[in-house]
Protein backbone atom coordinates (compact mmCIF):
# COMPACT_ATOMS: atom_id res chain seq x y z
CA UNK A 1 0.00 0.00 0.00
CA UNK A 2 1.32 3.83 -1.01
CA UNK A 3 2.61 6.12 2.20
CA UNK A 4 -0.89 7.98 1.87
CA UNK A 5 -3.55 5.46 3.54
CA UNK A 6 -6.36 4.44 0.69
CA UNK A 7 -9.66 5.88 2.12
CA UNK A 8 -11.74 3.33 1.63
CA UNK A 9 -16.38 3.69 1.31
CA UNK A 10 -17.21 0.54 3.80
CA UNK A 11 -21.09 0.31 3.01
CA UNK A 12 -23.23 -2.28 4.67
CA UNK A 13 -26.80 -2.67 3.02
CA UNK A 14 -29.72 -4.86 4.53
CA UNK A 15 -28.34 -8.44 4.29
CA UNK A 16 -27.96 -9.40 7.28
CA UNK A 17 -26.98 -13.10 7.49
CA UNK A 18 -23.50 -11.24 5.84
CA UNK A 19 -23.08 -9.27 8.44
CA UNK A 20 -20.27 -11.18 10.56
CA UNK A 21 -18.52 -11.60 7.39
CA UNK A 22 -18.94 -8.35 5.98
CA UNK A 23 -17.62 -6.97 9.77
CA UNK A 24 -14.58 -9.54 9.31
CA UNK A 25 -13.13 -8.14 6.52
CA UNK A 26 -14.02 -4.63 7.46
CA UNK A 27 -11.20 -5.00 10.43
CA UNK A 28 -8.92 -6.77 7.83
CA UNK A 29 -8.88 -3.42 5.82
CA UNK A 30 -8.50 -1.57 8.83
CA UNK A 31 -5.29 -4.27 9.74
CA UNK A 32 -4.12 -3.47 6.03
CA UNK A 33 -3.99 0.16 6.15
CA UNK A 34 -7.11 1.33 4.99
CA UNK A 35 -8.68 4.36 6.22
CA UNK A 36 -12.43 3.59 7.02
CA UNK A 37 -15.19 5.25 6.17
CA UNK A 38 -18.42 3.30 7.27
CA UNK A 39 -21.90 3.70 5.78
CA UNK A 40 -24.84 1.62 6.32
CA UNK A 41 -28.47 1.84 4.71
CA UNK A 42 -31.09 3.14 6.35
CA UNK A 43 -32.48 -0.80 6.64
CA UNK A 44 -28.97 -1.85 7.80
CA UNK A 45 -28.83 0.71 10.66
CA UNK A 46 -32.29 0.42 12.38
CA UNK A 47 -33.87 -2.74 11.76
CA UNK A 48 -33.39 -5.51 14.13
CA UNK A 49 -33.15 -9.28 12.59
CA UNK A 50 -32.66 -12.78 13.86
CA UNK A 51 -28.81 -12.10 12.85
CA UNK A 52 -28.37 -9.34 15.37
CA UNK A 53 -29.32 -6.12 16.97
CA UNK A 54 -29.00 -2.81 14.43
CA UNK A 55 -27.29 -0.81 17.30
CA UNK A 56 -24.81 -3.92 17.96
CA UNK A 57 -23.98 -3.88 14.36
CA UNK A 58 -23.46 0.09 14.01
CA UNK A 59 -21.24 0.02 17.75
CA UNK A 60 -18.91 -2.77 16.09
CA UNK A 61 -18.24 -0.89 12.81
CA UNK A 62 -17.76 2.29 14.56
CA UNK A 63 -15.24 0.31 16.77
CA UNK A 64 -13.13 -1.07 13.66
CA UNK A 65 -13.83 2.24 12.23
CA UNK A 66 -12.63 4.39 14.98
CA UNK A 67 -15.22 7.00 13.30
CA UNK A 68 -18.95 7.07 13.78
CA UNK A 69 -21.14 5.02 10.89
CA UNK A 70 -22.77 7.39 8.46
CA UNK A 71 -26.54 6.65 8.02
CA UNK A 72 -28.52 9.63 6.69
CA UNK A 73 -28.12 11.01 3.54
CA UNK A 74 -26.95 14.53 4.49
CA UNK A 75 -23.71 12.97 6.17
CA UNK A 76 -23.09 11.08 2.60
CA UNK A 77 -23.69 13.70 0.72
CA UNK A 78 -20.48 15.41 1.25
CA UNK A 79 -17.95 12.65 0.18
CA UNK A 80 -17.62 13.38 -3.46
CA UNK A 81 -17.41 16.77 -3.15
CA UNK A 82 -15.03 16.80 0.06
CA UNK A 83 -12.63 14.04 -1.98
CA UNK A 84 -13.28 11.96 0.87
CA UNK A 85 -12.77 8.39 -0.41
CA UNK A 86 -10.53 6.83 -3.35
CA UNK A 87 -12.89 3.60 -3.22
CA UNK A 88 -16.61 3.20 -2.22
CA UNK A 89 -16.97 -0.61 -1.33
CA UNK A 90 -20.91 -1.78 -0.82
CA UNK A 91 -20.39 -5.60 1.01
CA UNK A 92 -23.32 -6.88 1.27
CA UNK A 93 -25.02 -5.10 -1.64
CA UNK A 94 -28.73 -6.53 -1.37
CA UNK A 95 -31.26 -6.85 -4.87
CA UNK A 96 -32.56 -3.76 -3.58
CA UNK A 97 -29.87 -1.51 -3.69
CA UNK A 98 -28.48 -2.66 -6.71
CA UNK A 99 -31.86 -1.97 -8.36
CA UNK A 100 -31.38 1.65 -7.39
CA UNK A 101 -28.07 1.89 -8.04
CA UNK A 102 -28.04 0.26 -11.46
CA UNK A 103 -31.27 2.97 -12.02
CA UNK A 104 -29.21 5.91 -10.54
CA UNK A 105 -31.95 5.97 -7.43
CA UNK A 106 -30.42 7.55 -4.44
CA UNK A 107 -32.43 7.49 -1.52
CA UNK A 108 -30.89 6.28 0.89
CA UNK A 109 -26.91 6.86 2.61
CA UNK A 110 -25.67 3.92 0.90
CA UNK A 111 -26.56 5.01 -2.38
CA UNK A 112 -26.17 8.39 -1.58
CA UNK A 113 -22.63 7.38 -0.88
CA UNK A 114 -21.84 5.90 -3.77
CA UNK A 115 -23.35 8.55 -6.12
CA UNK A 116 -21.26 11.38 -4.67
CA UNK A 117 -18.09 8.62 -4.68
CA UNK A 118 -18.61 8.54 -8.27
CA UNK A 119 -18.69 12.09 -9.22
CA UNK A 120 -15.13 12.03 -9.19
CA UNK A 121 -15.03 8.92 -11.23
CA UNK A 122 -13.41 6.62 -8.74
CA UNK A 123 -13.92 2.73 -8.77
CA UNK A 124 -17.04 1.17 -6.73
CA UNK A 125 -16.84 -2.33 -5.82
CA UNK A 126 -19.83 -4.40 -5.19
CA UNK A 127 -20.28 -7.81 -3.23
CA UNK A 128 -23.38 -9.26 -4.30
CA UNK A 129 -25.89 -11.27 -1.92
CA UNK A 130 -29.46 -11.71 -2.67
CA UNK A 131 -31.73 -14.93 -3.29
CA UNK A 132 -33.10 -13.58 -6.82
CA UNK A 133 -29.85 -12.56 -8.10
CA UNK A 134 -30.21 -14.63 -11.30
CA UNK A 135 -34.14 -13.94 -11.78
CA UNK A 136 -35.51 -10.59 -10.79
CA UNK A 137 -31.73 -9.01 -9.73
CA UNK A 138 -30.56 -10.08 -12.68
CA UNK A 139 -31.20 -7.25 -15.06
CA UNK A 140 -29.70 -4.95 -12.24
CA UNK A 141 -26.60 -6.95 -12.10
CA UNK A 142 -26.12 -7.06 -15.87
CA UNK A 143 -26.36 -3.63 -15.98
CA UNK A 144 -23.70 -2.64 -13.42
CA UNK A 145 -21.24 -5.51 -14.87
CA UNK A 146 -21.50 -3.26 -18.55
CA UNK A 147 -21.14 0.20 -15.92
CA UNK A 148 -17.78 2.06 -16.11
CA UNK A 149 -16.50 2.58 -12.37
CA UNK A 150 -18.11 -0.65 -10.94
CA UNK A 151 -16.08 -3.62 -10.45
CA UNK A 152 -17.38 -7.04 -8.62
CA UNK A 153 -16.09 -9.12 -5.84
CA UNK A 154 -16.10 -12.83 -6.97
CA UNK A 155 -19.16 -14.05 -6.32
CA UNK A 156 -21.07 -17.78 -6.62
CA UNK A 157 -24.21 -19.34 -6.70
CA UNK A 158 -23.87 -20.30 -3.08
CA UNK A 159 -26.70 -22.88 -2.90
CA UNK A 160 -27.58 -23.95 -6.64
CA UNK A 161 -30.65 -26.34 -6.05
CA UNK A 162 -31.70 -24.78 -2.62
CA UNK A 163 -31.86 -21.68 -3.87
CA UNK A 164 -31.26 -21.62 -7.67
CA UNK A 165 -31.22 -17.70 -8.27
CA UNK A 166 -29.22 -16.97 -5.17
CA UNK A 167 -25.54 -15.26 -5.90
CA UNK A 168 -23.79 -14.86 -2.92
CA UNK A 169 -19.44 -12.94 -2.85
CA UNK A 170 -16.62 -14.75 -1.26
CA UNK A 171 -16.16 -11.86 1.31
CA UNK A 172 -12.51 -13.14 1.81
CA UNK A 173 -11.58 -12.67 -1.77
CA UNK A 174 -12.62 -8.28 -1.02
CA UNK A 175 -9.09 -7.14 -0.30
CA UNK A 176 -7.44 -8.05 -3.33
CA UNK A 177 -10.37 -7.05 -5.25
CA UNK A 178 -10.45 -3.62 -3.72
CA UNK A 179 -6.24 -3.23 -4.62
CA UNK A 180 -7.19 -4.18 -8.32
CA UNK A 181 -9.91 -1.98 -8.53
CA UNK A 182 -7.80 0.75 -7.25
CA UNK A 183 -5.56 -0.51 -10.37
CA UNK A 184 -8.37 -0.42 -12.39
CA UNK A 185 -8.91 -4.10 -13.24
CA UNK A 186 -11.32 -6.34 -12.22
CA UNK A 187 -10.08 -9.33 -10.37
CA UNK A 188 -10.86 -12.64 -12.45
CA UNK A 189 -12.12 -15.35 -12.37
CA UNK A 190 -15.45 -12.76 -11.54
CA UNK A 191 -17.92 -15.98 -11.42
CA UNK A 192 -16.28 -18.84 -9.46
CA UNK A 193 -18.02 -22.40 -9.25
CA UNK A 194 -19.99 -24.10 -6.24
CA UNK A 195 -18.09 -23.66 -2.78
CA UNK A 196 -16.74 -27.21 -2.06
C1 LIG B 1 -33.54 -11.15 8.03
C2 LIG B 1 -33.46 -10.54 6.67
C3 LIG B 1 -32.48 -10.97 5.78
C4 LIG B 1 -32.41 -10.40 4.49
N1 LIG B 1 -31.43 -10.84 3.64
C5 LIG B 1 -31.32 -10.28 2.42
C6 LIG B 1 -30.27 -10.69 1.54
O1 LIG B 1 -29.44 -11.54 1.87
N2 LIG B 1 -30.20 -10.11 0.32
C7 LIG B 1 -31.09 -9.15 -0.08
O2 LIG B 1 -30.97 -8.66 -1.21
N3 LIG B 1 -32.08 -8.72 0.75
C8 LIG B 1 -32.20 -9.27 1.98
N4 LIG B 1 -33.20 -8.83 2.83
C9 LIG B 1 -34.14 -7.80 2.37
C10 LIG B 1 -33.54 -6.40 2.47
O3 LIG B 1 -33.15 -6.12 3.81
C11 LIG B 1 -34.59 -5.37 1.98
O4 LIG B 1 -34.75 -5.53 0.58
C12 LIG B 1 -34.23 -3.96 2.29
O5 LIG B 1 -35.21 -3.10 1.72
C13 LIG B 1 -32.87 -3.60 1.75
O6 LIG B 1 -32.63 -2.22 1.87
P1 LIG B 1 -31.16 -1.64 1.62
O7 LIG B 1 -30.66 -2.24 0.33
O8 LIG B 1 -31.34 -0.17 1.53
O9 LIG B 1 -30.35 -2.04 2.81
C14 LIG B 1 -33.30 -9.37 4.10
C15 LIG B 1 -34.25 -8.91 5.03
C16 LIG B 1 -34.33 -9.49 6.29
C17 LIG B 1 -35.34 -8.95 7.27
Amino acid sequence: MNDKPVRLGFCLTGSFCTFEAALRQMARCRELGYELVPVFSYHAATLDTRFGKAEDFLRRAAEIAGRPVITTIQEAEPIGPGDLTDLMLVAPCTGNTLAKLNLAITDTPVTMAVKSHLRRGRPVILAVSTNDALKGTARNLGGLLAREHFYFVPFRQDAPNGKPASLVADFQQIPETLEAALAGRQIQPVMLGPAS
